[in-house]
């Protein structure tokens, strides 16, 4: 039997999940779920107790399923991002798991002023249905750390793309929050392995020269080492 870490990873099929869920393979034994229909395990996180029954033997958790659009309307936000956030949290109590990873979003913190670097610490200010949608899943992870000694890190993450956002749309700010492929598995890896105590929120971002969000001392303390930098990838 592989002594390698089980993680289990929702929403897997999606961007994110399958630009990860290869490079994190090879280290852990990573379960990757996600809807019916898809080439990965069914899970529907708004079924709590399938999320029990899957939650069973896992050490950590990337809650990564959700609906992840700005423009999204609140029928469309409610299964996945607010009863699946807390089913997710649920089941990981019920099983005990070590580690709750939630993917938030920097639109949970959207509503700052754009000339203010918003800090891990800076509390949910979202612009958008969707931004307040993560400000809960942030809640939720608060409530997971106060009810269970379950470990939870709630990434901020920024514009995941393959390179740098570019056009005409495409402002400054846009690929100051630039978090690309590596770096993403790389802050998943963090969130994972990294020591943390109790809940904690990170920025998910690249090694921009110039950052939408900061860096602080939760990113360094779980030890994210981002390589990429929009103003030199072309
Ligand atoms: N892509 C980004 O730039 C970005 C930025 C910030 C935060 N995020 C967050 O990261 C996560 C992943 O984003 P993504 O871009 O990969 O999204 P995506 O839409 O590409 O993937 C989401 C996945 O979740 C699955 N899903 C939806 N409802 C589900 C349910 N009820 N049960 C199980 N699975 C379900 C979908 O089938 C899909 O495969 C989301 O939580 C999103 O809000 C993404």
């Amino acid at each position: 039997m592989s002594n390698k870490r089980r993680v289990l990873i929702t929403g897997a099929a999606g961007r994110i999940g399958s630009a990860v869920t290869d490079r994190l393979s090879e280290q852990w034994n990573v379960v990757a779920t996600d809807v019916a229909g898809t080439k990965y395990q069914d899970l529907d996180v708004t079924d709590t107790e399938a999320c029990r029954a899957a939650l069973a033997g896992v050490d950590s958790v990337v809650h990564l399923a959700a609906v992840p659009n700005a423009d999204a309307e609140w029928k469309d936000l409610l299964p996945a991002n607010v009863l699946g956030v807390h089913s997710v949290a649920s089941a990981a109590i019920a099983s005990g798991v070590r580690r709750l990873v939630l993917a938030s979003s920097l639109q949970a913190v959207s509503a700052y002023p754009d000339d203010f670097q918003v800090r891990p610490s800076d509390p949910p200010r979202p612009a958008n249905l969707y931004g307040a949608t993560k400000a809960w899943a942030e809640a939720i992870g608060s409530w997971v750390t106060s009810v269970s000694p379950i470990e939870v890190v709630a990434m901020r993450i920024g514009y995941f793309a393959e390179k740098p956002p570019t056009g005409p749309d495409v402002t400054p700010r846009d690929r100051a929050a630039w978090l690309s492929f590596g770096d993403c598995a790389e802050l998943v890896r963090a969130s994972v392995e990294g020591p943390v105590t109790g809940f904690t929120v990170i920025n998910g971002i690249s090694a921009n020269r110039y950052r939408k969000a900061s860096y602080g001392e939760p990113e360094h303390a779980l030890g994210y080492q981002p390589s990429d930098d929009a103003w030199a990838t072309p």
